[in-house]
């Protein structure tokens, strides 16, 4: 799997500001969506372009477009909604493929409990988000969703990614690229990022 760790100064910056101790609610969502816009622009930054003529004041003018089908975007509930305004705010029209997961917090394992994709992502570029990449067992399970109903063309998003994550990606989908603000060092005994951001899910949502 090639892993982008994102260098931009602006994604170091709000990746430091995400990891205060005491951040209010409101700044780590708005935080968390702005790093998914940069992370955004970053993961689409090779995507297909077509000519075509764009009918101007003067008259016919060469431009280009993004050629095929958009994008779907699938956020893993519940903390991947969390960055999904800010991956919309750069590609307003892209369909939404929501997947339902949770952590098992003894086992660590994945959890299923909902499924919604958008129709014809044989022809689309999933973009999954999450942001966090821990053991691994949550993008790999949406991965596998995602490929079983057609898809082929995947990329990862998350805030911050452990390295153990990225191996059992790895191990089970090569194919798929890594976008992410930062590998952090490894997981703690409890399966949490270390340093990490915490319980990301609970900071967005102001549970806990
Ligand atoms: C968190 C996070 C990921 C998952 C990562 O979700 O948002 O989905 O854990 O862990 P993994 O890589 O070990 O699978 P959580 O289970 O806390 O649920 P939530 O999003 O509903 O808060
Ligand atoms: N889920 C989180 O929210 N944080 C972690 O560090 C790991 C899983």
């Amino acid at each position: 799997m090639h892993v982008h760790e994102i260098a931009h100064p602006l994604v170091k910056h709000k990746l430091g500001l995400l990891r205060q101790r005491s951040l209010s609610t409101r700044s780590f969502r708005q935080l968390t969506a702005e790093v998914a816009s940069l992370l955004t622009y970053e993961a689409t930054s090779d995507l297909l372009l077509e000519d075509y003529q764009v009918d101007t004041w003067m008259g016919p003018v060469p431009a280009q477009r993004i050629k095929g089908k958009k994008v779907t975007v699938v956020p893993i509930l519940r903390a991947g909604i969390g960055m999904l305004d800010g991956v919309l705010e750069l590609i307003p029209s892209a369909k939404v493929s929501v997947v339902g997961l949770y952590r098992n917090e003894e086992t660590l394992e994945p959890v299923a409990y909902f499924e919604k994709l958008a129709h014809g992502l044989e022809e689309r570029l999933a973009l999954v988000i999450d942001p966090m990449l821990a053991t691994g067992g949550s993008m790999v399970a949406t991965i596998d969703m995602l490929k079983k109903a057609g898809c082929s063309q995947i990329r990862a998003l998350v805030l911050v990614a452990a390295p153990e994550g990225i191996r059992r990606v790895h191990e089970a989908h090569p194919d798929v690229t890594l976008y992410t603000a930062s590998v952090d060092k490894g997981l703690n005994e409890d399966g949490y990022i270390v340093p990490g951001l915490g319980d990301a899910g609970d900071k967005i949502f102001g549970t806990k």
